[in-house]
């Protein structure tokens, strides 16, 4: 599996999430193609939109200069409003500007490998969370939507922790919500758990919530779109629900994700823009598509990051 985004010297080179679970790369060299693409879901997952948004400077930069560029990177930031990673990876890019196009580059390369470290933190530090609340033993986990490598440079957050936990032989299987309507968990995150030979099934959405009431898991480990300074936590839609029926059952619901994604400028989860996708991209119709939904911090047993655990 090639690494989900990159840079080949010329321009942004994606796993095209929209072809999957058919791999195929494609190279973006331009501020439009990139909010195209960020816009289309071609590049998808927070940690991973944010390494977009810090790459599309460094492209900006090639070509533009003062009020110009500076437009390009609003667009860029502004492409999809609930993962706050987008705009945080763009203003870190951007605040090397004025060491020319360059500096800009080498300051969305650092961003992507400080990814790919963090990301292998946050699965450890997940597994070693999971061992003590669960204990050393093989577990069943839940998952939504696909915080996998595919959502990052490599490895992933949630999924990350499940690999972590994998490698120490501790997963006995892994329940995989379809997520509706793109299907993230069942072209995606079934995709990466087949490859790396972790036994699973896909749930259609609806069942997530029952699967969890009558006993089938032990723990629920999910990612993050922005996480408010209050620990309310916006994720795809459905992960609400999970959360819900965790607290129910009373097993743990674990949120791993990057320290990017915890935004300190919204206090709480009320103040997170909810993207509104095409209703087209639902069945049927009329439709109402919101992409996320929050849950409220007192559902979270702890936030994972590559720094600490956080029990909001
Ligand atoms: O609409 P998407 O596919 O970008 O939504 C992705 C998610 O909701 C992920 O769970 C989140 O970004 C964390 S990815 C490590």
């Amino acid at each position: 599996m090639p690494r989900t985004i990159d840079w080949d010297g010329d321009g942004i080179v994606l796993v095209d999430q929209t072809a999957l679970p058919e791999i195929r790369t494609t190279v973006v060299t331009d501020v439009d193609a990139l909010v195209d693409a960020i816009r289309r879901l071609v590049v998808r997952g927070a940690p991973a939109l944010g390494v977009a948004g810090a790459l599309g400077v460094a492209l900006a930069a090639r070509t533009l200069r003062g009020t110009a560029l500076d437009a390009a990177c609003d667009r860029i930031a502004a492409a999809r409003p609930t993962a706050v990673n987008l705009a945080v990876g763009v203003r870190r890019a951007r605040a090397a500007l004025p060491g020319g196009p360059a500096a800009a580059l080498a300051a969305a390369l650092e961003l992507r490998d400080e990814d790919v470290a963090a990301c292998r933190a946050i699965g450890e530090r997940g597994a070693d969370l999971l061992a003590v609340l669960c204990g050393e033993r093989p577990l069943r986990l839940h998952t939504h939507c696909n915080a996998g490598a595919l959502a990052c440079v490599e490895w992933g957050t949630a999924l990350g922790v499940v690999r972590s936990l994998h490698v120490r032989g501790l997963v006995a299987h892994v329940v995989a919500d379809e997520t509706r309507p793109l299907l993230q968990g069942s072209r995606i995150t079934a995709l990466e758990l087949a490859a790396i030979g972790v036994e699973h099934h896909v749930v259609v959405d609806g069942a997530g919530a029952s699967v969890i009431a009558r006993g089938l898991v032990d723990a629920v480990v999910v990612g993050a779109d922005r996480i408010a300074a209050n620990g309310d936590v916006a994720n795809k839609i459905g992960t609400y629900p999970l959360a819900l029926a965790a607290a129910r059952a009373g097993i743990p619901f674990l949120v791993a994700a990057p320290e990017g994604t915890v935004d300190p400028a919204t206090p709480d989860g009320g103040h997170i823009e909810i993207e509104e996708r095409d209703p087209r991209e639902v069945f049927g119709g009329p439709a109402w598509n919101p992409a996320f939904d929050v849950t409220p911090a007192d559902l979270v047993t702890a936030v994972i990051t590559e720094r600490r655990v956080w029990r909001p």
